[in-house]
Order: structure tokens, then C-alpha cells, then sequence
């Protein structure tokens, strides 16, 4: 399993499906633990991101990080990426012919990793599994959705940059966590 998600990384360490590649200094394939029943998708890398090849290690990064303490969840023992693999000019959003040719490899991974449940941050992570729900109503909340021909379970919440924000989306942030603890206690 090991050899297989590193052999899929070189392949997005060399992905030229879209233009982003050409602005980027690195791809971020995400990293963490294969054999994980929880995986958390983000957006797209950020700047601190596309520098050194690794998923959320900028501020946005350190919240996650914060998040996950609140929980007693180890960083290295969930796996961490994003639906876009290299990083938007000038930190843009991705655009969807982007998102639709690099959700190739997040298929790809979750097709290896075989997770239970999958947290998205922010709304491009979401949209990928639940494209006709609104973050505003559904976040804190599991869905299930079929992923590679099973049904797995969804738990959306906020991007951890919205929480960066608003002192007001980063107490829902921790209020989700919170929910999040209770389904992964009870159900994973
Ligand atoms: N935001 C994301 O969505 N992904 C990262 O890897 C970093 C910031």
C-alpha cells in the first residue's frame, strides 16, 4: 500500500493535466498514514505549502494542527491532502476544469487508502463528494456518498483559513471537532 501511494505521489509530482504546474515551485500530494480509516481534504496548497511540498503547514496549517490536538487526533496517524495538488497563482480558487482533471489523483488515493470517513475543509472540498449541498447547512454533519463504488461517510467542516478569519467561524470549527470526536468515537 505504501509503495503504491508513493508510486501515485511521483506520478502527481509530475502532473502536467493543467496550467498550475507551470506557477508552481512544488506539487502537494498530501502525506500521512496509508492505512488510516480517516482522511481530511482541503482546498488547494497555500504558499508555506507550495514552498515545501507538504499539506497544510501555514497558518491555515497550525489551526488544523490545533483542531486535531483538540480531539486527541495524532496528525500522523489521518491521512492529509486536498482536491488540487499544486498550488493556484496568488493563492486563487481553483477553477473547475482544474479541479475536474486533478480530482483524478484524489480518486486515485482514495482508491488505495480505502477510508471510512472523509472531513472536508472548506467548500471545494466538499463540493468534490456532496456537489448539491451548501457548507453553511451541512457542516458539523455526516452524508454518505459513494466513493469508488462505496458508500463512505462525509463529515464536512469549514476551511481552517475561514477560522483564521472569523472568530465566529473558528468557534464552529471547534464546536464541529467537537461532533466530530462524538461520530469517531461511536461509529469509526
Ligand atoms: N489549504 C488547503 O486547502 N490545503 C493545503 O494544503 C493548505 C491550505
Amino acid at each position: 500500500m505504501y509503495k503504491l501511494l508513493e508510486e501515485l505521489h511521483k506520478k502527481i509530482n509530475n502532473c502536467r493535466k493543467c496550467p498550475l504546474y507551470k506557477t508552481a515551485k512544488h506539487a502537494v500530494p498530501g502525506e500521512g498514514n496509508p492505512k488510516t480509516k480517516i482522511v481530511f481534504v482541503g482546498e488547494a496548497p497555500g504558499r508555506v505549502e507550495d514552498e515545501t511540498g507538504r499539506p497544510f503547514v501555514g497558518r491555515a496549517g497550525k489551526l488544523l494542527n490545533e483542531l486535531l490536538d483538540s480531539i486527541g487526533l495524532k496528525r500522523e496517524s489521518v491521512f492529509i491532502t486536498s482536491v488540487v495538488k499544486h498550488r493556484p497563482p496568488k493563492n486563487r480558487q481553483p477553477k473547475s476544469p482544474e479541479i475536474k482533471r486533478c480530482s483524478f489523483w484524489l480518486k486515485h488515493q482514495l482508491s488505495i487508502i480505502k477510508p471510512e470517513l472523509i472531513v472536508t475543509l472548506g467548500r471545494f472540498g466538499m463540493e468534490y463528494f456532496l456537489p448539491k449541498e451548501k457548507i453553511s447547512q451541512i457542516h458539523g454533519t455526516i452524508k454518505k456518498t459513494l466513493v469508488n463504488e462505496r458508500f463512505i461517510s462525509v463529515f464536512p467542516v469549514y476551511h481552517p483559513a475561514a477560522g483564521l478569519r472569523s472568530t465566529r467561524n473558528k468557534k464552529r470549527l471547534f464546536e464541529d471537532f467537537q461532533k466530530l470526536k462524538k461520530t469517531i468515537s461511536h461509529d469509526f
